[in-house]
């Protein structure tokens, strides 16, 4: 059970200047940051749930990252992280950063999924009752939808901010070419776009054909989805699927992926991680930032424990280029699975 007796949060969270600013905005973000996408739903424990937020904000991770859809079910992660948030949280509301999304499927119907005007700001409304927030400070359109002109979704966010129930605009799973078209939608509509959200990891290094380009062009910030590629690229695996990891419960990582060849690739990278005193883990979330680019590593946690080896990737130097590129051979390029 939490109590309402409100988090005292540590005084030490600031010591560590670990904040990059967000592409050309006036917006920093923790250079790792806390996502509820699994491990907050309804099937984890509202204590281990309060102990990682609580955890978080005393690391100096001030940004949290939701969307309407996580859970399960849909919808658990918001109304759990608003629970915790007010109880514990409410007076350091201004310390934080508070995302969430629309785009997937969220209620039955022609209006409940993708980028309908209709579907975002109805979406949006759910968003702030269930986190029991007046407004987010990023609200993202969380995939492109081929059948709903851009103008339409991105003008959406656009009214989110204007209505005073979004502070920033973002965009997830887009590609290059709708990036760039965004950002100049955007502009002319006078929201800047400030962020987009993609999956990059050494197992998926899509955003290197064009994305990232884009992004550092048109001065816009990245926070960079499952930069440990769901567990993968952390020692969880390497010894066996451990009872009760992502690999044994979840539809998005599954036992089929533990192959010889990845074990291979996991082996060598968490050679070179040993090699400079760190976790694989550590190395995963300091190879996504050697991008300037990339403004932010958006990390999921099943514990403190975990949390805090990640955050400690900021202690250490970074990657030197003999080291990237003896990585290289191991980070696999493309949309090619490792
Ligand atoms: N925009 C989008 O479409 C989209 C899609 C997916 C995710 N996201 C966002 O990105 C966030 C992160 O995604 P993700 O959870 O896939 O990220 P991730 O950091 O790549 O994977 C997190 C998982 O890796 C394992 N792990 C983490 N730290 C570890 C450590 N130090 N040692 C060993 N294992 C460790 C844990 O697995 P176990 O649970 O097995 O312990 C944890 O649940 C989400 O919460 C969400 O906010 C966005």
């Amino acid at each position: 059970m939490t109590t309402h007796t409100p988090h005292v949060a540590d005084e030490a969270r600031y010591d560590q200047d670990i904040y990059r600013r967000c592409g050309r905005s006036g917006l920093k973000l923790p250079a790792i940051s806390l996502g509820l996408w699994q491990n907050f739903g309804g099937s984890t424990s509202v204590e281990s749930q309060r102990d990682i937020i609580l955890a978080a904000f005393d690391l100096g991770i001030t940004h949290y990252d939701l969307a309407n859809n996580y859970g399960p079910p849909a919808g658990a992660a918001e109304s759990n992280f608003g629970r915790i948030f007010s109880k514990k949280l409410k007076p350091y509301r201004d310390e934080i950063i508070v995302s969430t999304k629309a785009g997937y499927w969220m209620w039955p119907g022609p209006y409940g999924e993708w980028g309908s005007r209709k579907y975002l700001l109805s979406s949006l409304d759910q968003s702030l009752k269930r986190l029991g927030l007046d407004y987010v400070d990023i609200f993202y359109h969380h995939r492109p939808d081929p059948d709903t002109p851009l103008e339409e979704s991105l003008s959406a966010l656009d009214q989110a901010v204007r209505s005073g129930k979004a502070l920033y605009v973002g965009i997830s799973n887009y590609g290059p070419d709708a990036t760039r078209d965004a950002a100049r939608i955007l502009k002319d509509l006078g929201t800047p776009l400030l962020i987009h959200q993609p999956r990059y990891s050494m197992f998926d290094r899509t955003p290197e054909q064009g994305l990232l380009d884009v992004i550092g062009e048109e001065g816009i910030g990245s926070i960079v989805f499952s930069p440990l590629a769901q567990g993968l690229l952390t020692d969880r695996y390497l010894k066996g699927i451990p009872k009760g990891s992502r690999a044994t419960h979840s539809e998005f990582l599954t036992k089929d992926q533990i192959t010889e060849t990845y074990l291979k690739r996991a082996i060598a990278l968490n050679e070179i991680a040993k090699g400079r005193g760190q976790s694989l883990a550590q190395l995963a979330l300091q190879w996504v930032l050697r991008d300037e680019r990339v403004t932010s590593a958006l990390v999921g946690a099943s514990s403190v424990k975990q949390l805090r080896t990640n955050v400690a990737a900021l202690d250490f130097d970074p990657l030197t280029n003999d080291e990237i590129a003896a990585i290289e051979p191991y980070a696999v390029h493309g949309t090619e699975r490792a």
